[in-house]
């Protein structure tokens, strides 16, 4: 029999990433993504890392109909990894209810419809984002620390969705999860095959970082270096993608062989070190022997000043670790954008 797992978004940042880990793994991976986010080469680069190409259906998770011809189709899903939703907090505070629509409703679609057709195991993802800015003593961050009212329609829909799970699981005594709180996912796949794909301006640092050094932005804004910090940037805790994918397996792998504890467990995946954003600047200058052309500017608004996990828990009971050195990190970051705009 097939270890088939159904991944949501697999065709996204993460989720291609984690695909990739799957099948090397051994998995069968059947892929649900409406591309809204992401595109459908993706699978020519999963193709080319592993040698096989994932199942895809292109879909909304929303969508009941769908989805539940997904899991007709594959009768021998084992789990689910669910990473479909919308991320970008700036636009969730201008269009709330598509952020509150979409999240919720792909999950409750999920779950609704694992119970149905008795699949058991799920592994979300969550954000680092449910701690907002922890009080020092809860530096580095552990799972105990509490969560923080949520800054941005998109936080509150990982805190919900986390609720969701945990209300479901009480009514449902068969269902197993895994809640994964990521900090903040860096780089690209080693062969540059696969990598983020941002959508416009980027957000968030290190797509804005390795866009500036191809010439694509004049200047990277570093937001704020009047923080509390030792050179008054930002911290955060930066985490290799395919480190973070390797959890996802871990996670499964974990369920499905019968050894978790508690019905839903949670897990900080990050490496442990708080890096500044100058830190990055620097070491991604060393690295790749690109000058980044920067200027200080002021904060950004609804930034937290530093935040980096405390992740034991996932070393120890998952026994993953993120152990990859920032600067290969950073030159596989370095490296996708390369290969996206054919620099040599
Ligand atoms: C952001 C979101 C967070 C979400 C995460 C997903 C905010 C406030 N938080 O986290 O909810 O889960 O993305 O990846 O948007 N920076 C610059 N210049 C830039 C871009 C970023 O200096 O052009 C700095 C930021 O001020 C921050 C650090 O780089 O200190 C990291 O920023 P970013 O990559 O956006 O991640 P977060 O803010 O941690």
């Amino acid at each position: 029999m097939n270890k088939r797992i159904l991944v949501t978004g697999g065709t996204g940042y993460i989720g291609s990433h984690t695909v990739v880990e799957l099948m090397q793994q051994g998995y069968e991976v059947v892929i649900v993504d409406n591309l809204s986010n992401s595109n459908i080469t993706v699978l020519d680069g999963i193709q080319a890392i592993v040698g096989r190409r994932p199942e895809f259906v292109n879909a909304d998770c929303c969508d009941y109909v769908a989805m539940d011809n997904v899991f007709r189709s594959y009768p021998d899903i084992k789990g689910v990894i669910h990473f479909a939703a919308a991320k970008a907090v700036g636009e969730s505070v201008e269009k709330p209810l598509h952020y509150y629509r979409n999240n919720m409703h792909s999950l409750t679609t999920v779950l609704e419809l694992m119970q149905e057709h008795e699949v058991h195991h799920i592994v979300f993802s969550s954000s680092c984002t449910v701690y907002g800015q922890p009080d020092p003593e809860h530096l580095p961050v552990d799972e105990t620390a509490p969560r923080k009212k949520a800054l941005s329609p998109y936080g509150n829909t990982k805190q919900i969705n986390e609720d969701i799970i945990m209300d479901q699981a009480h009514a449902c005594a068969s269902l197993r999860a895994t809640i994964l709180r990521y900090f903040n996912p860096i780089g690209a796949h080693p062969s540059a095959l696969i990598g983020e794909l941002p959508n416009g301006v980027p957000n968030n640092l290190l797509p804005f970082v390795t866009q500036t050094a191809a010439g694509l932005r004049d200047e990277l804004r570093v937001f704020g270096d009047d923080y509390n910090t030792p050179d008054g940037s930002c911290i955060r805790d930066y985490i290799y993608v395919v480190d973070l994918a390797k959890a996802h397996v871990c996670a499964i792998e974990r369920m499905l062989s019968g050894k978790t504890q508690e019905q839903v467990e949670i897990f900080n995946l990050g490496t442990g070190r708080g890096l500044s954003v100058l830190e990055i600047v620097r070491t991604f200058e060393e690295v790749t022997g690109q000058k980044l052309k920067y200027r200080i500017v002021g904060r950004r608004e609804g930034d937290i000043e530093q935040v980096w996990a405390d992740p034991t828990r996932a070393n120890t009971v998952l026994g993953w670790r993120a152990d990859t050195p920032i600067r290969d990190v950073l030159l596989s970051a370095w490296n996708w954008e390369k290969h996206l705009r054919n620099i040599k």
